[in-house]
């Protein structure tokens, strides 16, 4: 195993933003964590990388690691210093000038020596993404890509998502992917489903996304467009999320009760699959 996780409660400062969340990494495994914009994923990372120690962030809980957590952040324009050619960034990381061009070379850089001469600023969204995913496999085989495809357009995300699943795949790479939506999700590995900070569904990707138990899961998965379908031909879900109920989706929800009302659900599992539900 690359990384054991079991998050009790996380707080910044006095104020507790995620509970229970756990999970287990193989190496050359794939952990998803999807949820919307506050629910907690760049806590996450931020807590399982260490980085958290630079926030006013702490943890009551367990966080064991084989190796260290490669983070290619949400924010990919700070992430490269504008005033340095991309050689100089990386040559801080890994003095051996061959070893660079080689993982330029695995992220798609068929002239290395191109890209090394550039400034950010000549390089596009995708090539950056792409840099910054070398300099991650340069520190460590397990990367927690944040958003990583935000900036980027359907074209190009599909090909950075390919070639993280080609690096899992033949260089046995640990991945965890944080995002807010689902459609590049066909990878083999688990996903966690998080709502404010707490675990809704959790369980094997494929499994979850072909019978999604809770109804932010299915919500999440209706308002995604398909790849190759037009946004314009779209209909997007809709979703009542009210948090004076016990269950926040309880106006949602086919399956609510009347103690779904009253009482906050509390996480269950549900064959393999965990579920933070009454029933
Ligand atoms: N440095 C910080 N100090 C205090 N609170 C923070 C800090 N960073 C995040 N938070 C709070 O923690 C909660 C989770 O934020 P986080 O950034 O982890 O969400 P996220 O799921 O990554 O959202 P997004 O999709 O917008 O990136 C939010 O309520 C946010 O306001
Ligand atoms: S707790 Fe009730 S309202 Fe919430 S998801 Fe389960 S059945 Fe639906
Ligand atoms: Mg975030």
């Amino acid at each position: 195993m690359i990384c054991s996780v079991d998050i009790k409660k996380a707080y910044y400062g006095n104020r507790q933003v995620l509970e229970d969340i756990f999970f287990d990494i193989n190496e050359g495994g794939i952990l998803a964590v999807v949820g919307e914009s506050g629910a907690g994923k760049t806590t996450l990372g931020r807590l399982v990388s260490g980085l958290y120690k630079f926030y006013p962030l702490t943890y009551e809980g367990k966080i064991d690691k084989k190796e260290e957590l490669d983070i290619v952040p949400q924010n990919i324009t700070d992430s490269l210093d504008p005033v340095f050619k991309i050689i100089e960034q990386m040559l801080e990381i890994c003095d051996d000038e061959n070893k660079i061009k080689n993982v330029l070379k695995i992220v798609g850089f068929n002239k290395p020596d191109d890209i090394l001469n550039s400034y950010p600023s000549n390089l596009s969204g995708g090539m950056k993404q792409r840099v910054l995913i070398a300099t991650a496999i340069l520190r460590s085989n397990f990367i927690l890509a944040d958003e990583f495809t935000s900036a980027l357009d359907m074209v190009t995300k599909i090909k950075v998502v390919n070639l993280l699943k080609k690096l899992n795949e033949e260089r046995k790479i640990s991945l965890v992917f944080i995002t807010h939506d689902m459609e590049l999700l066909d990878f083999v590995g688990e996903i966690i489903i998080l709502y404010d900070g707490k675990i809704l569904e959790k369980g094997k990707i494929e499994e979850v996304k072909r019978d999604a138990q809770h109804p932010y899961t299915r919500f999440l998965i209706n308002s995604t467009p398909k790849l190759g379908l037009h946004y314009t031909n779209y209909k997007f879900s809709n979703i009542n999320i009210d948090k004076r109920y016990g269950c926040p989706f309880y106006k949602s929800c086919k399956k609510a009760r009347n103690l779904c009302k009253e009482s906050a659900p509390p996480l269950k599992k549900k064959g393999n699959r965990w579920l933070r539900c009454h029933f």
